[in-house]
């Protein structure tokens, strides 16, 4: 890529160039790439900058430690010295830092150069910290849209990565194009600004038990003198088995029939000792298992016994939380 000189953006520069904040918003520029701001430079804000310039896209950039800014520079971003000055140079702001309320807090004096932008936040958080951040924005003045994305930072701009959205449906609409620079696979989950978050939240959370499940395994197999690299292709066709159950216990939960069981509760239950025996035999610490162990003689203490596995979500769920009305399909 051609190196671009280093341009700085001040806010007054911003505010005289010709086309006002509200004309970006209303009237994305069709023929022309729409200009950005990313704001948090860490790992994977630094990725989303990179993909938006590598697209083509006028990107500005601002981040806490300047410093960090500076491969981002060299690649042909605008260095923003005031956050407000990021805010005022682009009709779409993405932040990404660690925390909904980490973003509200450095946000906060570029408050007034909200109204009438599209923010989009990209960090992880609880819906509940999404739909405060959604009503202090709309309380500034700017559309907002909450987003996730679904992959590490080596992955933004792929044709297959996955980034969800949800809120104000006429900012997706406006820079979806836009956006899919940073992931082909973008979806609007709903107006609701906490959405992203939930869903988040849902789909990370098979994350650290699939990944400490792995770490075990591979103690164990350590245990015995054995490469881990000998065991990475046989659980990988493990995590492709499980994702063929996905839609069957999806159906299970979503009906709430659990007599079609391919594997019982009772089928778990008995495999218990032998994950306690090959703790022993390894001397892996298997601590860890012994909550789900209880999750699964509690479903079948329950009467779940010959259901099937998925039964597990009945008694995850507690009584307030088993019926919420109006449920959709997101991103069908
Ligand atoms: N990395 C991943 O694999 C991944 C994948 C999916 C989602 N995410 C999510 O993306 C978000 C960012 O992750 P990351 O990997 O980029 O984290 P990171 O490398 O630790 O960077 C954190 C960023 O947030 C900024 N920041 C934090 N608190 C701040 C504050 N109070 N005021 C101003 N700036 C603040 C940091 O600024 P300084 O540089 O000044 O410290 C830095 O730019 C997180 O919510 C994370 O869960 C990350």
């Amino acid at each position: 890529m051609d190196r671009a000189p280093p341009r700085t953006v001040t806010a007054r520069a911003a505010r005289n160039s010709d086309s006002s904040a509200s004309d970006w918003s209303m009237h994305p520029m069709e023929n022309q790439p729409t200009p950005v701001t990313v704001i948090g430079l860490g790992a994977m804000g630094t990725a989303l900058a990179a993909a938006f310039v590598r697209a083509g896209h006028p990107t500005t950039v601002w981040n806490r430690t300047a410093a960090k800014a500076a491969p981002l520079i060299t690649m042909g971003a605008a260095h923003a010295g005031a956050i407000d000055d990021a805010v005022a140079a682009s009709p779409l702001v993405i932040t990404c830092l660690t925390t909904f309320d980490g973003t509200r807090l450095a946000l906060e004096p570029a408050a007034a150069s909200l109204r009438e932008r599209a923010l989009v936040t990209l960090n992880s958080g609880s819906p509940a910290d999404a739909r405060d951040t959604a009503a202090w924005a709309i309380g500034h003045g700017a559309r907002f849209l909450a987003g996730a994305v679904k992959n590490v930072p080596s992955a933004v701009g792929a044709p297959d990565t996955l980034l969800y959205y949800s809120g104000d449906k006429t900012v997706f609409e406006d820079f979806e194009t836009t956006l899919q620079a940073l992931g082909g696979d973008t979806v609007h989950l709903g107006d609701e600004a906490d959405l992203a978050a939930l869903y988040e939240m849902a789909v990370g959370a098979l994350l650290l038990p699939a990944l400490v499940g792995f770490f075990q395994g591979a103690a164990a197999v350590r245990a015995r003198g054995l490469e881990v690299n000998s065991m990475v292709r046989f659980t990988g066709k493990w995590l492709d088995m499980i994702k063929t159950l996905l839609p069957v216990y999806a159906q299970e939960i979503d009906s709430g029939d659990y007599t079609n069981a391919a594997s019982s509760v009772n089928l778990f239950l008995a495999g218990v000792p032998y994950d306690e025996d090959l703790g022993k035999e390894t001397d892996v610490d298997t601590a860890w298992l012994a909550p789900l162990h209880d999750l699964v003689r509690r479903a079948a203490e329950a009467g779940h016994g010959d259901h099937s596995i998925s039964a597990l979500t009945e008694v995850l769920r507690k009584p307030r939380c088993r019926e919420r009305p109006g449920g959709f399909v997101p991103g069908t």
